[in-house]
């Protein structure tokens, strides 16, 4: 009989923000097939009976392919193993479902997705800063900013116009932060607009930078995994948390008083 493969999400790199199935299905599973950016502790929570192998392609060089992950599941599937393939973030957003999924069920293989946190959530959650502010942002719109190895001439990041009242959570922005600025003003992006980097979000090592788009160039930012968020909902890291929290708190007592 054959097993299951489970699509699961880790979240951003906080074992404390695993979901409850994740940790149920990572301490049952079979086999463990896990990214690179799923960190050791989440890993460690795996059970001590499972075979864990990391299947990460590390700075574009693959160690094992797409094909061959692919391979993994299906074989241990067939096995009638139980397989928990672990994702950072959510594995719906930018992580290659789409491949995995059709892979799977053209092997006639049951799959169960189960969602996690995504790096856009985590950053949001770790700054205490809305993507969404009925005041500046009614959108949000999820850009993947480095695209598939095989595509040789990249598509630019936006073609059109984008909204102004958009908030833009660009994953896997690269270092380029000068073609960033470039691509960002050519689709309408003003240039006083904030634009804020989230470097490892929801771990310790948590970093976060704001300039305005005008001076994105100079930018200082962490290191990867880096999430670059563009937006006027993103003023108030600029105008310093504090100030944004008062803000809101004020507006809330105005509310129930008036
Ligand atoms: C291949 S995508 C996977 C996205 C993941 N599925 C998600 O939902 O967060 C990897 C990119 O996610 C972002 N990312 C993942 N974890 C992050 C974290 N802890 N802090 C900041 N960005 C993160 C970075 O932009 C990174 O280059």
């Amino acid at each position: 009989m054959n097993g299951k493969v489970y699509l699961v999400g880790a979240g951003p790199g906080d074992p404390e923000l695993l979901t409850v199935r994740a940790l149920r299905l990572l301490e049952t599973a079979d086999v463990v097939l896990h990214d690179d950016l799923v960190p050791d502790a989440i890993v460690a929570l795996a059970s001590k009976r499972a075979l864990v192998t990391s299947v990460g392609k590390r700075c574009g060089r693959p160690r094992i392919t797409q094909a061959g992950i692919h391979a993994l599941m299906i074989d241990s599937s067939r096995r009638g193993l139980m397989v928990v393939r672990l994702k950072s973030g959510d594995p719906m957003v930018f992580g290659r479902a789409a491949e995995e999924l059709n892979a799977l069920r053209e092997a006639a293989i049951e799959v169960e997705v189960v969602p996690g946190v995504s790096a856009m959530f985590a950053a949001a959650a770790a700054m205490q800063v809305p993507m969404t502010d009925r005041r500046t942002a009614s959108k949000l719109i999820l850009i993947a900013g480095q695209h598939a190895a095989d595509k040789s001439a990249p598509p630019p990041l936006w073609s059109g116009t984008l909204p102004e009242d958009a908030t833009l959570a660009i994953y896997m922005p690269g270092r380029d932060f000068a073609a960033l600025a470039r691509e960002l003003r050519s689709a309408g992006v003003a240039g006083d607009v904030a634009v804020v980097a989230v470097s490892k979000a929801a771990t310790p090592e948590q970093r976060v930078d704001g300039v305005r788009l005008s001076e994105l160039e100079t930018l200082q930012a962490g290191a990867a995994p880096l999430l670059v968020l563009v937006g006027r909902a993103m003023d108030c890291v600029l105008a310093g948390q504090g100030e944004h929290l008062i803000e809101e708190l004020s507006a809330a007592a105005e509310g129930l008083h008036g």
